[in-house]
Order: structure tokens, then C-alpha cells, then sequence
């Protein structure tokens, strides 16, 4: 059975103190869950939070990573240095990337075998914006956007696949657990018909507005295993409430 994932996507949120303070709520509480449990934070507190969490059960991965290795690319952080300074996972692709940064399909692949190639975790997230899921299109943008990657990059069972409608990020608007099973089964499927029984050990994520008043009912379905959390992580209370309903 795949065991729960919760992950925190802090965006570009946080400070040295603030940071500190939401840490240690944490640390508190976050001690005999059965879910896996990682921070992302900005890729400047990367190290600051690795050393924080360094004696407890949370792990820490970035939001980016260059398309590119080591080299003359100025401003660019590379996900050797990510895995250095303490990261196990990296969101690639995540909408937010793919909206305000126009990050194309073949960019994310390149960021993909690069977080791959270093040995770490890679988040990858998908969604249909809200005129495609009208348009009928949901499933199609999905795995069109599944597909580009996986046919560029082997698929492993360190995978994470995050499923994020872009019109639920952010905007308290959630997905119907059903719709939401429905999509990650559709998913599943495909990884399932194009790579093989690793399918079964790939955890999906579902991530747009995920908070503790719906956190347990998408957990139950068969095909979530656990959530990519934005607004919702930067409160202990409610991060902590999230992962007490993917460990139950
Ligand atoms: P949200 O963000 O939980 O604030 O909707 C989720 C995400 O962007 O990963």
C-alpha cells in the first residue's frame, strides 16, 4: 500500500523569524503521524529550515530548480545545490511556474531529469485551468501534460505526481473528492498503460485548496495519497490538521 505524502508549498512567503516560529509549532506536533510530511521552502531558506527540522520527522524540498546544471546561468539554482544545502524532493512544473513564468512542457521535462539525475524527489504537478475543465478538455490537458514528461524522462516509483486544478489554487474553491478520485485514477491508468506496475507505488498528490474541513475526505479516496498544501501550510494549526487526517 503507498503510504500518505504532505507537503507544504510556503511560495514565496516566509522570513528568518517567521519561519523559526512556525518551525517549532511543528516540531511540537509533528511527532508519531504515520504521513510523510516535507516544507518547501523559498530556495534561500533552504538551509536555515534543513538545519531546523534536521532532528524531526519533516523533511525539506524546494518549489524550483534550474532546467540546467552547474555553469554560467546567472540567478539560477541548480538541484545538486538543492540536494546540498538539504532538499529530498523539488515541485516542478507547479501552475504558478507554468502561468507567470511561461514555463513550457520541455522546460519542466529538463528540470524533471535534473531533479531526477540528482538523485532527488521530484514533485510533479498538473491542472487544467477553468475554461479548459468547461471546455471539456480536464483529462486531455492532464495527460497531454503527464506525457510530454514521462515519454522525455523514466518514470520511477520516487515519483510524485501532483494533480492541481488551477482553478482551486488558491481560490477556496476544491475540487469534489469524486472529481478529484475520478482525475487521479485517470492518471493512474495512464502512468499504468504507458510505464508499467511502477504505477502502483507512484503517489499522487491532489493539491488546490486543501484545509482541515476537507483534508480527511479526499484522503479516503483510493487513488489520493496525500495533498500539495499552499495558504493552508502556513498555519501550524491547519498544516498539523492535514496531516493528522492523511495519518487516520
Ligand atoms: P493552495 O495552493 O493550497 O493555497 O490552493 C496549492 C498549491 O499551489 O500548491
Amino acid at each position: 500500500m503507498r503510504s500518505k505524502l504532505v507537503a507544504g508549498n510556503w511560495k514565496s512567503n516566509g522570513n528568518l523569524s517567521s519561519n523559526a516560529a512556525l518551525l517549532q509549532a511543528l516540531k511540537d506536533k509533528v511527532i508519531s503521524q504515520n504521513a510523510e510530511v516535507i516544507i518547501c521552502p523559498p530556495a534561500v531558506y533552504m538551509v536555515s529550515v534543513a538545519t531546523d527540522l534536521e532532528d524531526s520527522k519533516i523533511g525539506v524540498g524546494a518549489q524550483n530548480c534550474s532546467a540546467y546544471d552547474a555553469g554560467a546561468y546567472t540567478g539560477e539554482v541548480t538541484a545538486e545545490m538543492l540536494r546540498d544545502t538539504g532538499a529530498s524532493a523539488v515541485i516542478v512544473g507547479h501552475s504558478e511556474r507554468r502561468l507567470i513564468f511561461s514555463e513550457s512542457n520541455a522546460d519542466i521535462a529538463h528540470k524533471v531529469e535534473r531533479v531526477v539525475g540528482a538523485g532527488l524527489k521530484p514533485i510533479l504537478c498538473i491542472g487544467e485551468t477553468l475554461e479548459e475543465r468547461e471546455a471539456g478538455q480536464a483529462e486531455a490537458v492532464c495527460l497531454s501534460q503527464l506525457d510530454y514528461v514521462i515519454s522525455k524522462v523514466q518514470l520511477n516509483d520516487s515519483w510524485v505526481i501532483a494533480y492541481e486544478p488551477v482553478w482551486a489554487i488558491g481560490t477556496g474553491k476544491t475540487a469534489s473528492a469524486a472529481d478529484a478520485q475520478a482525475m487521479h485514477k485517470v492518471l493512474r491508468d495512464y502512468l499504468q498503460k504507458t510505464c508499467g506496475d511502477v504505477a502502483g507505488q507512484v503517489k499522487i498528490l491532489y493539491g488546490g485548496s486543501v484545509k482541515p474541513s476537507n483534508a480527511k475526505e479526499l484522503f479516503e479516496q483510493a487513488d489520493i495519497d496525500g495533498a500539495l498544501v499552499g495558504g493552508a501550510s502556513l498555519s501550524a494549526e491547519d498544516f498539523v490538521a492535514i496531516i493528522d487526517a492523511a495519518s487516520n
